[in-house]
């Protein structure tokens, strides 16, 4: 195990409408409404973990659009507004008349107690971080839980008293009344936060609700997900011919297996080897798909191509656009030999979709979003059945279809693959060549020491630097390798992850010995932010 390393604090994210997407008709929602909270995304996860659909709906979104749904349950998320702040959120009351449980957390809490008569109101000192609760009358919600415990909060609005005709059910270190409920009503709260690892009965009390307020079956699950999409495939897509560009990621291997799985041979897989992906990742594409799955599968060797469209670039946005250009020409060539191919799969995920309203005018950092993506304008109409998604659901539904281990638990990598580790250079198939052997020895070992699952990524950067070194008695001038490792949840931000000297000292030994162009390998230890993942 990875020492657990302090954690980047999240910033709370602007709440925007994204597009919507289609609920499975078969099992039960619960609908989050999103009031800004950080960890608004985590407790609809959380709410799916148990076996429940769960959607992330804006909070602005009305209790028209939110009965639309017909929720078993509706969660009221944290959110950064004091309720008594100017523009600051409010309860549409017509929430509480839909005739569902309401759970509030942390904000959402506030504005029950608010809208319901309790006395809500700003404390001299807040209360962030990890904190002591004292469950006094555990009540529906906190029945069957330990009267001590850990809760996390991260609040200064506290409430002090319930509305008339509730329970106050416990209370924690800076907050008199930190859980409370009217089971007449439906409506419970909680101040603290259930759905982060620091509450360690959180889902124990996001199962209660789930199951004992709200009455939820445990429908979703991989099975049911797989299921629900192939009937839908089947339904957009008939007799017609799909095409899929498979990048050897996750995401585009589970959506085109799961077309595959609905319209079988009417699919083909386009696997363009742009000659920047890591040791032996080509060819684990074509054996899972083409061998063993059956996919017909289209693998363009383009390396030559994307090596000459490399020469003589190092500005790091030029990479990318010269990477992301010739992708698509090659995609195109080869679709257009795909006579009256109609449809295209996409691996879009929720959280793609959730963020997707975006637009609130952030810096772009890196253009990396569309690149090694294909341009709007093509003629084809989308398939894109992860939609509804979370990562970790698209793994277990890839670990479902039979999906290789490898390819289900496959970390991150971008589009334009190695070429934008090779920095402040050009990426010259001599120096790709390097730094595929140096990143192999870091996966070899890091698989070894049991730690890949652990890292969100971990690569090897090549600067264009060399060093001097003395090997065999002898003055070598060779290339240095980064060392770049992190944990992360979803990319937004990083920390450097803590690895076992031992084991750096194993990878940085391997290296120089097995690689002759390598004297020198050093660690990087930024966090995001203030750096980015990558170094370019
Ligand atoms: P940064 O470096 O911005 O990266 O912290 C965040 C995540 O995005 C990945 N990344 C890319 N993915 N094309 C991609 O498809 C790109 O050009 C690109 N650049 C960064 C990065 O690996 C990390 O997971």
């Amino acid at each position: 195990m990875l020492e657990a390393a302090p954690g980047v604090p999240h910033a709370a994210h602007a709440v925007v409408d994204p597009e919507p997407i289609e609920a499975p008709t078969a099992t039960d929602e619960v609908v989050v409404l999103d009031y800004g909270g950080q960890y608004s995304q985590l407790i609809a996860r959380r709410v799916r973990e148990c076996g429940v659909f769960s959607e992330l709906l804006p909070h602005h979104v009305g209790a028209e659009e939110v009965r639309r749904r017909r929720p078993k349950g509706l969660i009221l998320s944290g959110g950064p507004a004091s309720v008594y702040a100017d523009g600051a959120p409010r309860l549409d009351p017509e929430l509480l008349e839909l005739d569902v449980p309401v759970l509030g957390i942390c904000y959402g809490m506030q504005l029950l107690a608010r809208e319901l008569g309790g006395r809500v109101e700003g404390a001299e000192v807040g209360e962030f971080g990890r904190s002591q609760l004292t469950v006094r009358e555990p009540g529906r919600l906190l029945a069957g839980l330990p009267r001590d415990q850990t809760c996390w909060m991260s609040h200064r609005d506290t409430v002090f008293t319930p509305p008339p005709g509730f329970t106050a059910l416990a209370s924690s270190t800076a907050s008199p009344v930190a859980a409370l409920e009217s089971v007449e009503r439906g409506v419970y709260g909680i101040q603290f936060h259930p759905e982060v690892v620091h509450t360690p009965y959180g889902q124990a009390i996001i199962e209660r609700f789930l199951e004992d307020v709200c009455g939820t079956a445990r429908a979703w699950s991989p099975a049911s997900i797989i299921e629900e999409q192939v009937e839908r495939i089947r339904l957009q897509v008939g007799d017609g011919k799909v095409i899929c560009g498979l990048s050897g990621g996750v995401d585009s291997s589970v959506a085109a297996l799961l077309v595959h799985r609905a319209v079988g041979d009417q699919l083909t897989c386009v696997f363009v080897d742009h000659g920047l992906m890591r040791k032996n990742e080509g060819e684990q594409v074509v054996a899972a798909f083409r061998d063993h799955f059956g996919v017909p599968l289209v693998h363009v060797d383009a390396e030559d191509r994307f090596l000459a469209r490399l020469r003589g670039v190092s500005d790091p946005e030029a990479k990318r656009k010269a990477i992301g250009a010739e992708f698509i020409r090659v995609f195109e060539e080869e679709a257009a030999k795909l006579e009256g191919a109609r449809y295209l799969v996409q691996g879009t995920l929720y959280s793609d979709v959730i963020e997707s309203g975006g637009g609130t005018g952030a810096a772009t950092i890196k253009s990396h979003h569309n690149v090694g993506g294909l341009p709007e304008d093509l003629e084809f109409e989308l398939i894109e059945p992860l939609r509804a998604l979370f990562k970790d659901e698209v793994r277990a539904v890839g670990a479902e279809l039979g999906l290789p281990e490898r390819l289900v638990w496959r970390q991150p990598f971008p589009g334009p693959g190695l070429a934008i580790r090779v920095v402040g250079g050009e990426a010259t198939k001599e120096r790709l060549e390097v730094l595929r052997e140096a990143d192999a020895i870091l996966q070899d070992e890091i698989r070894r020491a049991g730690l890949y699952r652990e890292l969100w990524q971990s690569f090897c950067v090549l600067p264009d630097v060399r060093t001097v070194g003395v090997q065999g008695d002898e003055r070598t001038y060779g290339h240095v390798v980064v060392i770049r490792a992190v944990t992360s949840d979803d990319a937004m931000t990083a920390d450097w992850a803590r690895l076992p000297y031992d084991l750096l000292e194993q990878i940085a030994s391997r290296m120089i010995n097995e690689i002759r162009e390598v004297n020198r390998v050093v660690l990087d230890i930024t966090s995001k932010p203030p750096g980015t993942i990558e170094w370019e």
